[in-house]
C-alpha cells in the first residue's frame, strides 16, 4: 500500500457551437459529477451507490482532480470547451484530429474528452492503454498526442448529481461508469473476460468469465468453478452503470504498477 495519488485531469468538452447545457456542450456540473463518480469508484467510498462490501473490493488509492493550472501556467477550472464546428465525430476523426488538436501534455494531465459520436454508433467510450509493461498489454499504449480517454457526452457524468434534471444523460449508462471503465483501461486494466472466451485479465480475484455481460444478470457461473459466479458488478465488465460497483485488490495492483513504475509517456 502506497500513498494516495491524485491525478490532475483536463476535460475537453467538444461541441459545435451550442449554448452551454445544450447537447454536447455539457454543463460544468455534469463534468464535475464525472470526477465525483471516479473518486467514489476508485476510492471505494461509501458514497458509491450500491457500495460493495466484498472483501476483495479495493480502495485503489488513486483519485482525480480537475486541473487548476493550464499548460501555460494560467489558472483553469480544468474544463476546456472547444467548438470544433462539427456535430459528431467518428473514432478515426477523434484520433487523427480532435485529440491532437486539443490535447494537453499527457505527462502532466490525464486527458478526458466528452464528444458526440455519429448517429447509429453504439460505442460509449474508449481508452488508450498505458506504455507500461504489464501482462496482457503487449503491444501497449499509443502515441503521446492521442493519450487519454473518450466518452459520449450522454454517458459523461452521473444522474445522481443532477439536482435540476438538466444533464444530457441516457440510461442505463447514466451513472458515470463509462469513464470509470475507460480510466480502468487507461491505467492498465483488461476486461474481466480477457477479450476471449474464458480469457484472462491477469487478476486472480476476478473469477474467469465466459464473455462480456450486459444489463445486470444474476448467478452467471464462472468458467473454472461452478460454485463461483462471474463478477458482473466489476467496472471492467459491460454491465449497466447501476450494476457496477467494484475494482478488486488484484486490479488495484495493476493500476498501482502503472502509476508507480513508469511515467505516462517517454517520447515527448
Ligand atoms: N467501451 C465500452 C463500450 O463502448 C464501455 C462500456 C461501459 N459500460 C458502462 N456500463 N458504462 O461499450
Ligand atoms: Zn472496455
Amino acid at each position: 500500500n502506497g500513498n494516495i495519488i491524485t491525478i490532475p485531469v483536463v476535460v475537453h468538452v467538444i461541441h459545435s457551437g451550442q449554448n452551454l447545457g445544450v447537447g454536447p456542450n455539457i454543463l460544468d456540473e455534469q463534468v464535475m459529477s464525472q470526477i465525483a463518480v471516479m473518486n467514489n469508484d476508485f476510492r471505494r467510498l461509501a458514497a458509491t451507490p450500491g457500495f460493495n462490501s466484498n472483501p476483495v473490493g479495493a480502495d485503489t488509492q488513486i483519485q482525480f482532480a480537475l486541473a487548476k493550472v493550464d499548460p501555460n501556467g494560467n489558472p483553469t477550472n480544468g474544463i476546456d470547451r472547444v467548438n470544433l464546428c462539427q456535430s459528431a465525430w467518428s473514432q478515426a476523426q477523434i484520433e487523427t484530429f480532435v485529440k491532437p488538436e486539443t490535447i494537453w501534455d499527457p505527462t502532466q494531465y490525464m486527458n478526458m474528452w466528452s464528444v458526440n459520436f455519429p448517429n447509429g454508433s453504439s460505442i460509449l467510450g474508449y481508452a488508450q492503454f498505458p506504455d507500461t509493461n504489464l501482462a496482457g498489454l503487449d503491444p501497449i499504449g499509443g502515441e503521446y498526442y492521442t493519450d487519454g480517454v473518450v466518452a459520449r457526452y450522454s454517458t459523461f457524468g452521473s444522474r445522481d448529481y443532477d439536482t435540476n434534471g438538466s444533464f444530457a444523460l441516457e440510461a442505463p449508462y447514466d451513472k458515470g461508469r463509462t469513464m470509470t471503465h475507460e480510466v480502468g483501461h487507461f491505467l492498465g486494466l483488461i476486461h474481466i473476460w480477457g477479450d476471449a472466451n474464458c480469457g484472462t485479465d491477469y487478476c486472480a480475484d476476478t473469477p474467469t468469465a465466459h464473455t462480456a455481460n450486459y444489463n445486470c444478470p444474476q448467478n452467471i457461473v464462472s468458467c473454472n468453478n461452478p460454485s463461483v459466479y462471474e463478477m458482473v458488478e466489476n467496472y471492467m465488465d459491460y454491465t449497466d452503470d447501476a450494476c457496477m460497483n467494484i475494482f478488486t485488490i488484484d486490479q488495484k495492483s495493476r493500476l498501482r504498477t502503472v502509476m508507480d513504475n513508469s511515467p505516462r509517456r517517454l517520447e515527448l
